[in-house]
């Protein structure tokens, strides 16, 4: 049980979730529960579900940092370059925003002058050159989050988990930053994961929405987002004739878990 390097792993399949159970204390019960699950190379796949279902429980198996209880996580490629963006951003603080994205680097043999090159890139990615030489505590929580994500994509990741990694930001940079990933991940057939409690974010960026039941969570259901996304123009998206009544659906399977069985919107009550 745990990760396993898969055999017979079809081309298109990155990771395979086969039957995944995970519990990490027997009397509060399983957080994940039977999920079985085709991450697809070089698709973004979105995760949506209710708080504390176990959607960051389900990126850390993916990353290893936690085994599974029952089934297995297969990799196609267990030596593939993955990066993690955390829910929380994790900074080292006692080092500057550009030592922490030049941390990344630190295991790659990339020379000193090389690492200084691509953490500037990654800084100018999430508009942070300014701010390199600031310490986490002199930023703001958005700051902290976009450093963050620039230490994640400044390993130029083939596998990139995301855990919420615009939650922290104002609407206008989180417009602009989702724009910049999608033509970042799209331009290197970067596979991602990001995990979401934005549905239109899940919807405007994700090849497939995966929408999780509240704890232990399983699988709802696999909706496959049917409109193309262009580059710098999400807008285009937004107004797809698809994309309300799809929003629609996947918040209407979340409600009775977010709001209790039996909630109906209000203005649906008698
Ligand atoms: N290391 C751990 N030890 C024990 N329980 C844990 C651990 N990590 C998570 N849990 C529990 O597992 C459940 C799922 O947690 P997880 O963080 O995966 O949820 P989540 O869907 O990411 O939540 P959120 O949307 O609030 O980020 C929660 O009940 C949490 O308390
Ligand atoms: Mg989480």
């Amino acid at each position: 049980m745990g990760i396993s390097v898969a055999s017979e792993v079809s081309p298109a399949a990155q990771i395979r979730f086969r039957g995944v159970g995970k519990s990490y204390d027997r009397a509060a019960g399983p957080v994940l529960e039977n999920v079985d699950l085709d991450v697809l190379t070089g698709e973004l796949l979105a995760v949506v579900g209710p708080s504390g279902c176990g959607k960051s429980t389900l990126l850390n198996v993916v990353a290893g940092l936690t085994q599974v209880s029952e089934g297995a996580v297969e990799l196609a490629d267990p030596d593939l370059r993955c990066a993690y963006v955390f829910q929380s951003p994790r900074l080292l603080p006692w080092r500057s925003v550009t030592g922490n994205v030049e941390f990344a680097l630190e295991q790659t043999g990339l020379d000193r002058t090389e690492r200084r090159r691509r953490a500037r890139e990654a800084l100018d990615l999430v508009n942070l050159t300014e701010h390199g030489g600031r310490y986490p505590h002199q930023l703001s929580g958005g700051m902290q989050q976009r450093a963050a994500l620039a230490r994640g994509l400044t390993l130029e990741p083939k596998l990139l988990l995301l855990d919420e990694p615009f939650a922290a930001l104002d609407a206008l940079t989180r417009g602009y930053l989702q724009e910049e990933l999608l033509a970042i991940v799209r331009r290197a057939g970067t596979t991602t994961i990001l995990v979401t409690h934005d549905i239109d974010e899940a919807l405007l960026l994700a090849d497939r929405v995966v929408v999780m039941s509240s704890r232990p969570a399983r699988i709802r259901q696999l909706f496959k987002v049917p409109f193309a996304r262009h580059e710098g123009d999400l807008d285009e998206a937004l107004s797809h004739p698809e994309f309300v009544p799809l929003r629609h659906a996947v918040r209407a399977l979340l409600r009775p878990d977010v709001m209790g069985p039996g909630s109906e919107p209000v203005g649906h009550r008698s």
